[in-house]
């Protein structure tokens, strides 16, 4: 038997399969995330724990860890909070919850994406400040998806799932950037592959980002990038938040140098850029892309799956790329 820690309660499948294993699981039950002593402390006491993507793993806290701990198993499919260089270097290993999510975070992509080209929440705050006088010919116009170019950035399976989705839903023509093109998907997507970042921004009337947070990727969307955007640009990120240099974006909103922005994620969440939630023309959502029923119960499965087999001494299913 193995001693399994969670760092805040998930959908209950994980545990009852922890338990079916044969292990024994602790879990951190307050609605306050868990501090940084007591994740340290639980990494030298459990063979295995698992994690949620706030809880902050650098060299230092992984520092902690006992000869008895096997594997962190991150409740994400970001894992830009774990150094995860460290622990491979102390034969810890680290696991994600890809796929599971994909669909639940490309359909709130395409909602966000909707919903700021229709001017959604505008309309609904309007409507409900009782602002509503009857049926003007220019009153909220929006713009249509249809005919217009999205640009993807980052094609991994979240990018090609909001592009296929975009296409055929929306018929939107599709353009992406990534380290290298993709033929597989060029097979199934009609898709043009734009290797310079600056070019794919300058022609998109969407642009959506889907690459993860890592030193290459931290202000990808600097306030030089945001410029070169059309100023009738619309901006999506469900990615992370560090992805746009967050108070740029904020002056580009204010300036009109691009059209809207729809936010999943924030550079300091849960903190806000100063003059953000002022803005009429974004659309603010809580970190809940992969927020469904469906895929955070699939992800607390995918967890557990992890951890059960990397205690039984067989190979993760989603180790991360070190
Ligand atoms: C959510 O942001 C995730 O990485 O799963
Ligand atoms: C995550 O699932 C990705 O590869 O986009």
């Amino acid at each position: 038997m193995a001693r399994v820690f969670i760092t805040y309660e998930l959908p209950s499948a994980a545990q009852m399969m922890l338990e079916q294993a044969g292990h024994s699981v602790t879990t951190h039950t307050e609605p306050s995330l868990i501090s940084p002593e007591a994740l340290v402390a639980t990494l030298g006491q459990y063979d295995a724990v698992i994690t949620l993507l706030t809880d902050s793993l650098g060299a230092d806290v992984l520092a902690a860890s006992g000869p008895q701990l096997k594997i962190i198993a991150n409740y994400a499919v970001g894992y830009d909070n774990i150094d995860v260089a460290a622990a491979a270097a102390r034969g810890i290993v680290i696991t994600n919850t890809p796929g599971v999510l994909t669909a639940a975070v490309a359909e709130h992509t395409i909602m966000l994406m909707a919903a700021l080209a229709r001017r959604v929440v505008e309309a609904d705050s309007f409507t409900r400040a009782g602002r509503y006088e009857g049926w003007r010919p220019q009153l909220l116009l929006g713009t249509e998806l249809g005919g217009k170019t999205l640009g993807i950035v980052g094609l991994g399976r979240i990018g090609a799932d909001v592009a296929r989705r975009a296409q055929h839903g929306f018929d939107m023509k599709i353009l992406y950037h990534d380290r290298a093109p993709n033929a597989e998907f060029e097979k199934t997507a009609a898709a043009t592959y734009i290797a310079n970042l600056d070019e794919l921004l300058a022609m998109a009337d969407v642009v959506s980002l889907h690459v993860p947070l890592l030193p290459a990727t931290r202000h990808l969307l600097s306030a030089a990038r945001l410029k070169s955007m059309k100023p009738t640009a619309l901006l999506v990120n469900t990615a992370r938040g560090a992805i746009v240099d967050e108070v740029a974006l904020v002056a580009a909103l204010q300036q009109g140098s691009i059209r809207g922005a729809a936010l999943d994620v924030f550079e300091h969440e849960p903190s806000l850029a100063a003059g953000l939630t002022g803005l009429p023309n974004v659309i603010l959502t809580p970190h809940v892309a992969s927020a469904t029923e469906e895929a955070r119960t699939a992800m607390a499965i995918l967890a557990a799956k992890n951890v059960i087999a990397v205690l039984a001494e067989q190979p993760p299913l989603n180790p991360v790329a070190t």
